[in-house]
């Protein structure tokens, strides 16, 4: 597969706010991109994520909603994109409190996008899918060809967008792809809230001076990996992905809840209580990813789960907002 090469090119970044995305954004700027069009409805995003690329000239920021295809086409007036990374999504925790919300979001974003790319607007799609997509193991390690289980809304949508891209591809050939990050973490991912994951929110109340938690048997495990390595391995995906296929973002590295919190405890020279509480509702309990793929396509490098947390940790000692008083 020849792609043209990412120097030179204009690019959008949907959900470029966010913390993927903005990671992205500074990646495609850094690569010589002629300019990357930011659109984030700032639902999670941040233009803090963006502090160093909206200093550059070569980047938009449109904070708008790629749910409205006329916000869509006002913006590809004003710019000739090339190729669309779509990273625009409402995070899962929300599927919880607004499910239909969080499952229509990830359907009509793509849609939008795809309907666009269909009418010749823009040449190439690369869009994230998530593991949740895959719900708890059938079999391990799970591979691209895994049947798809979601259990929460947002991986229903995030399943539903995946076959809309792959039928959108069989239909009209179109120069789309799927890239499907297992768990990502680092700095600047939400740590605010009902919607943050676990790392960020056990840095946040062990900041604050409240005990982090472990919900449920703690024995529910993820495979976790750097943002910077997410980042690195969609930059190089981008030369040799199929078109119509998708393909695993992922560590080789297995971590339990129970060995997590007491890690980051460590890391932050935290020696007080860890809460046990109950379970929570549709909690995948394992994603052991299959990698193979990707070794296959690119010299894919990644950062030590030590050196990556001490580095997400010192991140949030420094941007964590301290709530005095909290206990
Ligand atoms: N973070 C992870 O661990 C992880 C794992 C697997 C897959 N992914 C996928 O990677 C992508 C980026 O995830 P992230 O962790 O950076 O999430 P994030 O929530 O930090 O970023 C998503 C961004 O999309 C924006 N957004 C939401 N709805 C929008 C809309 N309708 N129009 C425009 N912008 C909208 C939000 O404001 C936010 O800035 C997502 O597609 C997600 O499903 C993330």
């Amino acid at each position: 597969m020849i792609r043209k090469t990412i120097n030179g090119q204009t690019i959008m970044v949907t959900g470029g706010a966010g913390f993927i995305g903005s990671h992205l954004v500074d990646r495609l700027l850094a690569e010589g991109a002629h300019e990357v069009i930011v659109v984030d409805n700032m639902f999670l995003g941040s233009e803090d994520n963006l502090a160093a690329a909206l200093k550059d000239s070569r980047t938009f920021l449109y904070k708008d909603d790629i749910e409205f295809p006329t916000s869509l086409e006002y913006i590809f007036s004003r710019h000739k994109i090339h190729t669309v990374f779509n990273c625009a999504t409402k995070a899962l925790n929300y599927s919880f409190m607004n499910p239909a919300n969080a499952f229509s979001t990830n359907v009509t974003g793509i849609l939008n996008l795809l309907e666009l790319q269909r009418r010749g607007l823009f040449e190439t799609l690369c869009h994230f899918s998530t593991s949740e997509v895959y719900g708890s193991a059938v079999y391990e390690p799970m591979d691209e060809m895994h049947p798809k289980n979601p259990t929460t809304t947002y991986a229903a949508g995030k399943a539903a967008a995946d076959l809309a891209v792959e039928s959108y591809v069989r239909m009209f050939g179109l120069d789309s792809y799927i890239i499907r990050p297992f768990n990502n973490y680092g700095p600047r991912q939400n740590y605010k809230g009902m919607l943050a994951g676990i790392i960020p929110i056990t840095a946040a109340r062990i900041l604050n001076n409240i005990s982090p938690e472990i919900h449920g048997s703690g024995n529910q495990s993820r495979d976790f990996i750097h943002v910077s390595d997410t980042v690195d391995a969609v930059f190089k995906l981008y030369n040799v992905m199929p078109k119509g296929e998708s393909v695993n973002i992922s560590t080789d590295n297995q971590i339990s809840v129970n060995e997590l919190i007491p890690r980051i405890c460590k890391e932050m020279g935290y020696a007080g209580e860890i809460l046990r509480k109950p379970e929570r509702a549709a909690d995948v309990e394992c994603h052991n990813a299959c990698n193979k793929k990707i070794h296959n396509l690119i010299d894919f490098q990644l950062t030590s789960f030590d050196s990556g947390l001490r580095d997400t940790i010192a991140w949030y000692k420094e941007n964590i907002k301290i709530s005095h008083g909290n206990k």
